[in-house]
């Protein structure tokens, strides 16, 4: 792999995703890890990440000389740029001269990093500090005004550096400038596929699992229909995988995984029907976080059920998780190669319930997880479906949860949606849950007469991670056109409102 060595910048997963752009697998690890262990892993190419320190900070992190003893291709960015001029002998230097966001950049030298670009571009700078003398043996190629090095490459051994940050969209040519070194200066081929991924982990798969039985549970979402559907093309009828409906998904989507994904991928599949036994857990309850509690509870007893007689049956021994790689670094878990782990107590899973686990995605970003879906064949409907929470339409009912409220929102919901999808921006807005105001109702006339019904509130919403959110510019005439057709065709609905709160304050669900 090539090892992007985090800095403590929050750039490091937006550089490890702009190497795989250029087809080559990446990996993060934390600056504090050895030398000899990064040299372990056998690394193509070692990138050093930008961070927030100067590097003659107190405590900031140091990077050791021997990394650029091991004749492995160095890149260093921001940060690592400057912590690799001080390990190599040159010179980082307090100019007073800070440069934030576009900046002109001039190359002056013939050299791999720019070939073919422009002479003058715009970069995106971040820094405090400037290397003002390159170490001995590197060629300057670039500077700005604030960085008379700006850039520089030692094509001998194979070492290179750039002041600004080349990952990010506002430098026009810094993926460019990234292939460059991969492919130029450290020699890698572009050989990262979607279709060697799924080779690669098929093998892996078969290998472990041998005549043994797996298990997975779907939810709907993207990432457990995509790991299922890779441990499938791998074992084939030694999975099973468990639905559990809880009969508070929206409108065609139990169907879409009974049907479309089956149809697609030939899964062994059972569906637990449990819709009417959540309904009787929540009859009753309008506190959010008691409803959720209680859905919490109730699914997991339902999935023990069904692990034990499945386990009882088949002898099972293997869980699919569809864990991502973002989860995987945050959780301090490191590097993303073991792409199976063991496991015991799986999210509070009794003790006699041992199943190890297998993650196939544990290496991927959500995009990644798409693109890998589609090349295993399944619907683009299903690939590119928006985040759902798990308690589903139960917190997007303010008040009660009753089958006939969630018949109304159902129908709204899916009005809603379609017209999204008609105006191509399901796949840029992030999420689009509406609400049922279940306990509210307002006046209204319609045809000739007076009406007394709900409201439902719209919520749009554009994030990248849903820790934070802006409300969508949704164009007005879809608005209205969601909206007349939402109060035509829903009888008890008569209002529609828009929610323009961004998260903070607001959260993306109402409850
Ligand atoms: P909030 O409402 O907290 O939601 O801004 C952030 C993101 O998380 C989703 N969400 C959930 N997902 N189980 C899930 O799997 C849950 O209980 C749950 N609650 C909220 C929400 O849809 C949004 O994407």
């Amino acid at each position: 792999p090539v090892l992007v060595v985090d800095y403590g910048a929050q750039y490091a997963q937006l550089i490890a995703r702009r190497v795989r752009d250029a087809r080559v697998y990446s990996e993060i690890v934390p600056h504090s890890m050895p030398v000899e262990e990064m040299l372990a892993k056998k690394p193509a190419a070692i990138i050093l990440s930008g961070g927030p320190a100067s590097v003659y900070a107190e405590g900031a992190p140091r990077t050791d000389p021997a990394l650029f003893e091991a004749g492995v291709p160095v890149f260093g960015i921001c940060y690592g740029f400057q912590a690799m001029t001080v390990a190599l002998g040159g010179t980082v230097e307090s100019t007073g001269k800070r440069e934030f966001g576009g900046t002109p950049l001039t190359v002056s030298e013939e050299c791999a990093l720019f070939a073919g670009l422009p002479e003058r571009q715009s970069v995106w700078m971040s820094h405090n500090d400037s290397v003002t003398a390159a170490p001995a043996g590197f060629t300057a190629t670039a500077s700005s005004e604030g960085a008379a090095v700006a850039a520089f490459e030692d094509r001998e051994r194979r070492l290179a550096g750039v002041q600004f940050h080349p990952e990010v969209a506002h430098t026009p040519h810094g993926q460019a400038v990234l292939q460059h070194f991969l492919y130029d200066i450290a020699g890698i081929a572009p050989t990262w596929t979607m279709s060697n991924i799924i080779d690669d982990q098929v093998a892996l798969i078969r290998d472990l699992v041998g005549e043994k039985e797996v298990i997975c549970a779907l939810s709907g979402g993207v990432d457990s229909a995509v790991a299922a559907a890779l441990v499938h093309k791998a074992v084939g009828d030694q999975l099973t995988c468990v639905f559990v409906d809880h009969g508070l998904l929206r409108a065609g989507e139990a169907e879409q995984v009974e049907k479309d994904y089956v149809a697609a991928t030939g899964i062994k599949l059972r569906v637990v029907d449990a819709a009417e036994h959540f309904q009787r857990e929540l009859a009753g309850v309008s506190d959010p976080e008691t409803k959720r509690k209680i859905i919490g509870r109730e699914f997991i007893q339902i999935f023990e059920t069904v692990q034990r007689e499945l386990k009882a049956e088949h002898d099972v021994e293997f869980l699919v998780q569809g864990t991502l790689y973002p989860d995987v670094v945050e959780s301090g878990g490191g590097t993303g190669t073991a792409n199976i782990k063991s496991h015991h107590n799986v999210g509070g899973l009794p003790e006699d319930l041992r199943f190890t686990l297998i993650e196939p995605l544990r290496t991927l970003f959500k995009d990644e997880v798409r693109r890998l879906g589609l090349e295993l064949g399944l619907p683009e409907a299903m690939v590119y479906r928006q985040p759902f929470p798990g308690p589903g339409l139960a917190i997007r009912i303010i008040g009660e949860v009753t089958p006939d409220r969630l018949e109304i929102l159902r129908a709204a919901d899916a009005i809603a949606r379609a017209e999204l999808t008609a105006a191509e921006l399901d796949r840029s807005v992030w999420q689009f849950p509406v609400v049922l105001l279940a306990d509210v109702r307002s006046v209204g006339v319609q045809g000739d007469g007076r009406t007394y019904g709900h409201p439902v509130v719209l919520r749009p919403v554009s994030s990248e991670d849903a820790m934070t959110a802006d409300w969508s510019r949704l164009p007005y005439e879809l608005l209205a056109k969601i909206s007349t057709r939402i109060t035509n065709e829903v009888p008890e609905i008569n209002r529609v409102v828009l929610d323009v709160t961004s998260k903070p304050p607001g959260t993306i669900e109402w409850e």
